[in-house]
Parts: C-alpha cells; structure tokens; sequence
C-alpha cells in the first residue's frame, strides 16, 4: 500500500509515497515561479501548483504499482488568498502568506475594530500575512474582481478543488484565515459579516483526517490510478509538519528551520496567551496547537549567503561560522521580512549591529544563525509563560541539516534537540494523514506512534547555554530601542 502526501509549499510542490510502514518508498519534487510585482507584495499562480503536481505525481507514480495507492493527502502554505468567479477561474493571483501590503486593513482590524473584539471572533490577532486582511484589501484595491469573487479558498485547497472537484478546507488551514472562530471550530459569523463575504463562498470545514472524496475521474486516466484512491483534505503545512514530526501531545514542541521558522507546541485545549502573541491555531489532529513564526530563518541564511555573499557555497559559510566563538557584541536581527512574532511588525527590518574592526565574514555568519535562534527562543518563552513545559524539540526543515544550526538552537533555548527518521516534513505529514483517512489507523496518533522514531538528539552544552542567556537578554533590548527608527526607515 502506498499512502502519498503532497505539500504545496512556497517554492515549490514536493511530494512522497510512503508504505504502510511509513518508509519513504519516494519522493519528487518540482519547482514554480514567486511573483515579487511590487515592493513587500508577493503572489503565486494557483495554476502552476496544479500543473507542477500533476506532473510531480507522474513522476512520483512511475515504477511504483498504482494499484496500491490508497489515499492522497495535501498540506499547503496556509493563508494565500486565492479567488475564483463563477465558472471556477482564477480571479487574479494568490497574494501569498509573506505578502505584506496588508499593514492598512491591519490597523483597522486591531486598532478600529479592536484586538480584544478580533481575537474573541476568532482566537487571533489580525496579521499581516493572514487571508482576512487581504480579502479587505482586494475588497478596497481591486473591487472589481472583488465583484467577481465565487469562492475563496486557500492553497492547498485550489489543488484538492482541481483534483476532487469538492470545494473543502480543514480546520488548521482555516484557522490561519482570522475568520474562522477557531475555539468553536466554525467560521466566524461576525467576521464574515465585517469582510462582506457570505459562508456560502467558503468551503464546507473537516478535520485534516478526513476523506472529502473520490480523485476525479478525468484526473484517475491522466495518472493511471484506480479510482477508488481517497483524497483526504490534509492541513496548513504548520500543523501536518507537526503531525509528520509527531507533535500531537500536550508538551510535544517543534521547531522548522524552513524559509520562515516556526515553534510549534501542541495543546489538548485551545489557550491563548496574554497579549495574543502566539497563534492559536486547531491542530490537524482534531485539537488545537501554539505557534510563533519568523518570517525569515532559513530565508535569512540564503540571503546571507546567496545574495550577499554572491555564494552557493553554505556548507564552506557554515564551518567558517563554526570557527567563530560566541561573541556577545555582534547581532542579527532576522526581519528582512517584517516579523510576525513577538513583534507583529511589518515595518521593522534585518539588522546587523555591534560590529567593530575585528570582526570577520565568519561572525556575522554566525549571527545570522544566533538571530534567528534569539527570535524562535521569544516565542519559545511565550509558551514556557503558559506553563506549557517542551524539554524536548523536534527540529525540522532545510536548516535543520546544520548540525551548528541546531547545536546554537539547543543551547539559545537550552531543550534537548532531536531529529526524527524522516525529515520529510509536512510532505509526510499529509502521508500519514491519507493513512488515518483511508482507516489504515484509527487516530492520528496511532499513525504518529507507528511511524515515527527518534534518530539522533543533542544536548544543550550548558557553558554555552550560560553564554547564549546573555547574550539573548542583549539581543532583547535591540527591537525595542530600534523598533521606531524602523518605522523612519520604511515610511513612504
Ligand atoms: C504559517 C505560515 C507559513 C506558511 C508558509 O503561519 O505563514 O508557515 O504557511 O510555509
């Protein structure tokens, strides 16, 4: 049996098969184009996710028996506004999570319509990147195909539509939309009423486990499947990375180091934290998760390294950095994207601070890696604030594959760091989704139990974590001094 997850991610669509021992028999994955058409905008083609899954799951099919695939499941990029009129075009492109021309319809949504009002509706905060405020946006900027708009829809959603014809979501993913009430599960009545948009053009929520139905009969032909394969509608790429790291318990936290980085603490109960700094988010598991992001981790190296360095070579950048001792006087702030949280600050930017004479490439490097740990440890203190204890994180993602990396991430938030037998992330996650959806398991968690081992794990060094718990009390202190000088620097 095969079970196959396929996660519809920023840069590309990867997709795996995994047996029913939960090995990866395979794995494909294809690249498509990000739109940068204006400063802070950034948009996708919803047809090209399509286009590259259907080629990525031909390639994906080929030499394995198709008979014995059972299920499909999805993950996806989560809050990408994607638009369709009545005859199920596409309206204009996706305005994509790290799009940022939303700071406007924000203020209105925290400041005018108010913070406590907002996050009693739906558990959150409005943010920058969620779909709310973009459908404000096209609602005041572009009211024509706001006209025109027949169902909204989020990434990984549009891909599900193309291939089920069933127009359907999932509670984590919809939790990322600031208009689902994500305590009752439902969406939010008032929101939608504030939005002007009516439930009618949303589609109908299940549990990421759930099946939606059969893969259309054109599509079975072009792929050679049988067409008894269930689609399982899966999840935001947050919560099915989880599942697929087995985060699913009280206690269990995760940590991606991918374009953006993100601590992931899983929660039998919904809770929200004081000043709604954290996400609450529904889990994929039918429960509910924490969950802090930096917009640029992983996304922070590449910069470094490609577009400042003019370099491809990370791994030559990365001993270089190992050689660099901990230096408390050289900082990295990680926001060349803005930053969600703690800060929820689309005007502040990256910084490098402190430097003098002596300093070299291979201190800043390491900066680079200490920055973004600093920014996943105030998020991490969040949830410790919460009394939710998580001594133990799974770590995930392409940075992950820097043991320095995830050496600094243990000692910045001094946990014990492990790494799991696959690192396939959110790809797997929906793999084990499309399992429990066919009932090849009868939880999520019995999934996760079958399938996931621990493989390696690292020790915080507490000599360094002594030094790392200054150094992030500096580190602290810099966005706040900072914080208006950015607002200068990015006015119009
Ligand atoms: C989660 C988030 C990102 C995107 C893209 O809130 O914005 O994880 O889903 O990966």
């Amino acid at each position: 049996m095969y079970f196959i997850g396929i996660d519809i991610g920023t840069t590309s669509v990867k997709l795996i098969a995994a047996d029913e021992q939960g090995n990866v028999a395979k794995s494909v994955s294809k690249e498509y184009a990000i739109h940068f058409p204006q400063p802070l905008w950034s948009e996708q083609n919803p047809e090209d996710w399509w286009q590259q899954t259907l080629i990525g799951l031909k390639e994906l099919l080929e030499g394995l028996n198709k008979n014995e695939v059972k299920a499909i499941s999805f993950s996806g990029q989560m809050h990408g506004l994607v638009v369709l009129d009545e005859n199920d075009k596409v309206i204009r492109p996706a305005i994509l999570w790290n799009d940022q021309r939303t700071e406007k319809q924000c203020k209105y949504l925290n400041e005018v319509i108010g913070q406590t009002v907002i996050a009693e509706w739906t558990g959150n905060l409005a943010l920058t990147g969620f779909t709310a405020p973009k459908v404000l946006w096209l609602k005041e900027n572009e009211p024509e195909n706001f006209a025109k708009i027949h169902k909204i829809m989020l990434p990984k959603d549009y891909v599900a539509y193309k291939m089920t014809g069933v127009f359907a979501t999932d509670m984590s993913d919809a939790s990322g939309t600031l208009y689902l009430d994500v305590e009752k599960r439902t969406w939010s009545k008032p929101m939608l009423e504030l939005l002007g948009i009516a439930e009618g053009q949303l589609p109908k929520l299940y549990e990421s486990y759930e099946a939606i139905g059969p893969i259309k009969v054109e599509v079975t032909k072009e792929l050679g499947l049988n067409e008894q394969v269930s689609v399982v509608i899966g999840g935001g790429d947050q919560a099915v990375a989880a599942v697929g790291g087995g985060v699913i318990r009280t206690e269990a936290c995760s940590l991606s180091l991918g374009t953006s980085g993100v601590v992931f603490a899983a929660t039998d109960h919904f809770f929200v934290d004081e000043k709604n700094s954290l996400h609450s988010f529904c889990h994929a598991n039918g429960k509910f998760h924490l969950m802090g992001v930096t917009l640029a981790a992983a996304a922070s190296l590449k910069w470094w390294v490609e577009e400042v360095n003019k370099s491809e070579d990370f791994d030559g950048l990365l001993s270089e950095a190992k050689e660099a001792v901990i230096d408390d006087h050289v900082f990295y702030l990680p926001y060349i994207m803005g930053e969600r949280t703690p800060h929820n600050d689309p005007s502040c930017r990256g910084t490098f601070i402190g430097m003098n004479m002596t300093h070299q490439r291979k201190h800043l490097t390491r900066a680079v890696l200490e920055g973004v740990a600093f920014s996943l440890r105030d998020t991490f203190e969040i949830i410790k604030s919460m009394g939710i204890n998580t001594p133990v994180v799974s770590i995930n993602g392409g940075g992950a594959k820097s043991k320095l990396w995830c050496e600094i991430i243990a000692n910045v938030l001094n946990v014990k760091v492990v790494k799991l037998n696959t690192n396939e992330g959110p790809a797997y996650g929906a793999a084990i989704l499309a399992a429990v959806g066919y009932g090849q398991f009868t939880s999520v968690e019995a999934a996760c139990d079958s399938f996931i081992k621990v493989t390696d794990s690292i020790e915080p060094d507490q000599a360094h974590v002594e030094q790392y718990n200054q150094k992030y009390e500096k580190f602290r202190a810099i966005y706040p001094a900072t914080k208006e000088l950015f607002k200068i620097l990015t006015a119009k």
